[in-house]
């Protein structure tokens, strides 16, 4: 976006734009009463449970909870962003945009992302077409047949070929002014510095393009159709393509299935494709590198089920090991992960082919918990009937419990290494370093997610959210004593309160009307506490929101904007309220605060008065702390 879209224009724009007109066109409606229903299109469902009232100019489904103005219901159905949405609002309505002044460098950004999707958009329609030229179809279009895939899955993953030949893509593009240099930077071109001369990177290879989240072309693969090498070429990392970020089949999987349940991880395109063939529409590869970080805070904020799936050889069991040791400190509660092993020699696309849909989906239902996974690749075969053997494990073990986020899988981890220790579990929190295995907090329980994909938008939008450490702003310093003693010196520190009523407000808005006075929280003294506020004041002013309208309401100004950054980041870190207990705990850390809030105000008196004397109000204002037993 070159400049930020003014508020006035947006406002403008929705006041002309009808949401029935928006929304008729991309989905089936009929009229009932004064509102308007169909079939919801962000969850699958047979009898109609989506509305759309047009007094409100708002949708909303019952069903799935998926709600907002015509704003957001392009951002979620096209899977566009604010500005791409507005682009299309405006041009619904035959208005132009207006942009405000942005600066030069941003604008020049813009554009050279701009041009470069655009290229490559353009180079994966040209590989899509040499499929079907007339003297090269045979052979690619052969070696496609001969791994089982059928024109419907070709078209659906855009595959592509590649004509032998140095300068098919470079010619083809000679139009262009600076074409080369252009195409290089976009990766599918290479320099060669000895001879100063580009070429095509691609040559007599199948092409897979790779997508990301929007479905735009940010890279390909390449395969050749022999046994040639290397087997497999891929884009470089570009402005546009990240390899430790992206997966392939991201974008096809969700187009085939808005409410994915789970994801299987793969390691290759064939495997995706294969599997996709063979009716497993939910499969994603990592693109020649290790599962990151990245990859699984990606899928996590997807689907509440990760699959890793893993050749039977060695090479397929270290790979698991490091998938493990990535997985472990971002598990939460909510959240599981487990793990497939094939047989040697098979990989996801040679077995699906083989065995079929039915037999490989038997094999994902039965594949391994992460916990047993764990015990199984510390213990192995070993027997524990030695003192040795069980101190090995206890050792082994518990750094890597203590790389886990405080949840209840950690917790009956570290019950499971205790029953096959025979140390108690404060034997082993006592053992050095483990000070910092916490109990879980009482809100922690196993959960479902809600508003998953709206939650994805915002990450993302914003990258810098896939830190390992929550930022520190997201932390209050402890008030304890008692835990900072244990911490050996370490600054301890514990989530905010605010933020954990922030996380559960967003995943339930309705109870932003449970909370009897608002208005008390102003008074606090709390980081994050004026974007509580502001929270509550906009669930309490449209009690039928959810967080997709707030993200799009809160988009206009600077304020607002970092608002819903920061409400990102809170989502990003704290678990998701468990249903049956989210009022509970609202109330739970609305009391701990307030109660917070009164020691700090009483210790605040009872220095002052120690230096000088109190004012009738704050005289009256201690007694009230003093009676109240705090
Ligand atoms: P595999 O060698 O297991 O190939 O590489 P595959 O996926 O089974 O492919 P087919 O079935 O022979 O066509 C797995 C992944 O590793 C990366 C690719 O991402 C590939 O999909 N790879 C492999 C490369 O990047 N370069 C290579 O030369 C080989
Ligand atoms: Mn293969």
């Amino acid at each position: 976006m070159a400049g930020r879209i003014p508020q006035y224009f947006i406002d403008d724009l929705l006041a002309r734009i009808n949401i029935t007109d928006v929304v008729e066109s991309r989905v089936k409606l009929r009229k009932s009463g004064k509102n308007y229903a169909g079939l919801c299109p962000f969850h699958n469902e047979k009898s109609p449970s989506f509305t759309v009232n047009p007094e409100k100019q708002f949708y909303y489904c019952f069903g799935c909870g998926a709600g907002g103005n015509a704003l957001g219901f392009l951002m979620e159905y096209e899977n566009t962003s604010f500005p791409e949405a507005i682009e299309e609002l405006a041009r619904m309505a035959g208005v132009d945009i207006p942009k405000e002044e942005t600066s030069s460098k941003q604008i020049e950004r813009d554009h050279q992302m701009k041009q470069q999707l655009s290229l490559l958009d353009q180079a994966s329609q040209y590989f899509q077409h040499q499929l079907q030229a007339s003297h090269l179809k045979r052979k690619a279009e052969q070696y496609l047949n001969k791994r089982g895939l059928t024109p419907n899955t070709v078209a659906r993953f855009l595959i592509g070929y590649a004509p032998p030949g140095w300068d098919n893509l470079i010619k083809h593009f000679s139009s262009l002014s600076d074409a080369p240099q252009q195409l290089e930077k976009a990766g599918v071109v290479v320099f060669n510095e000895d001879k100063r001369k580009y070429y095509d990177r691609f040559r007599d290879r199948i092409i897979f393009p790779i997508r990301d989240m929007r479905g735009r072309v940010i890279g390909f693969g390449g395969r050749v159709l022999g046994d040639e090498k290397p087997k497999y070429l891929n884009s470089p990392e570009t402005d546009t393509f990240h390899k430790g970020r992206e997966l392939y089949g991201l974008y096809e999987a969700r187009q085939h299935n808005r409410q994915l349940e789970r994801l299987l991880i793969v390691e290759g395109y064939m495997d995706v494709v294969g599997l996709a063939q063979n009716g497993i529409h939910w499969a994603v590869a990592t693109l020649g590198t290790a599962t990151s970080e990245q990859h699984i805070l990606r899928l996590f904020k997807l689907v509440p089920e990760v699959i890793f799936c893993f050749d039977g050889d060695q090479a397929g069991r270290n790979a698991a090991q490091r998938a493990l040791n990535v997985t472990l400190p971002l598990m939460e509660d909510g959240k599981s992960v487990r793990f497939l092993f094939l047989p040697e020699g098979e990989d996801p696309d040679s077995l699906v082919k083989k065995e079929g849909q039915p037999a490989f989906e038997q094999r994902i239902v039965s594949a391994t918990p992460l916990s047993s996974y764990f015990f199984e690749s510390l213990a192995g075969d070993k027997p524990l009937d030695s003192m040795d053997a069980r101190a090995q494990l206890a050792s082994e073990a518990l750094p890597l419990l203590r790389s886990m986020k405080p949840c209840l899988l950690q917790q009956m981890m570290l019950e499971r290494v205790s029953e096959l220790t025979g140390l108690s579990k404060e034997q082993l929190q006592s053992l050095e370093g483990l000070q910092q295995i916490h109990p879980p907090a009482p809100s922690a329980e196993a959960s479902t997610p809600i508003n998953n994909y709206t939650l994805s938008a915002d990450y993302e939008e914003y990258p810098e959210l896939l830190t390992e450490q929550p930022p520190d702003h997201l932390y209050d310093e402890i008030h304890s004593t008692a835990s900072s003693t244990t911490n050996r010196g370490r600054a301890s520190r514990t989530i905010s309160l605010v933020n954990r009523i922030i996380a559960i407000l967003i995943h339930r808005p309705e109870l932003a009307r449970q909370i009897d006075d608002p208005e008390t929280l102003g008074q606090l003294q709390e980081p994050n506490i004026d974007l509580l506020i502001e929270l509550l004041n906009y669930f309490r002013q449209h009690p039928e929101n959810s967080l997709g309208t707030l993200n799009v309401d809160w988009n206009q100004d600077a304020q607002h904007q970092a608002y819903r950054v920061m409400i990102a980041e809170i989502s990003h870190v704290e678990p998701i309220p468990s249903s049956a207990n989210a009022l509970t705990e609202l109330r739970d850390a609305l009391q701990r605060l307030s109660s917070r809030q009164n020691d700090s105000q009483l210790d605040r008196l009872l220095k002052k008065q120690k230096l000088s004397p109190l004012t009738t109000e704050e005289k009256k204002q201690l007694q009230t702390l003093l009676l109240s037993g705090r």
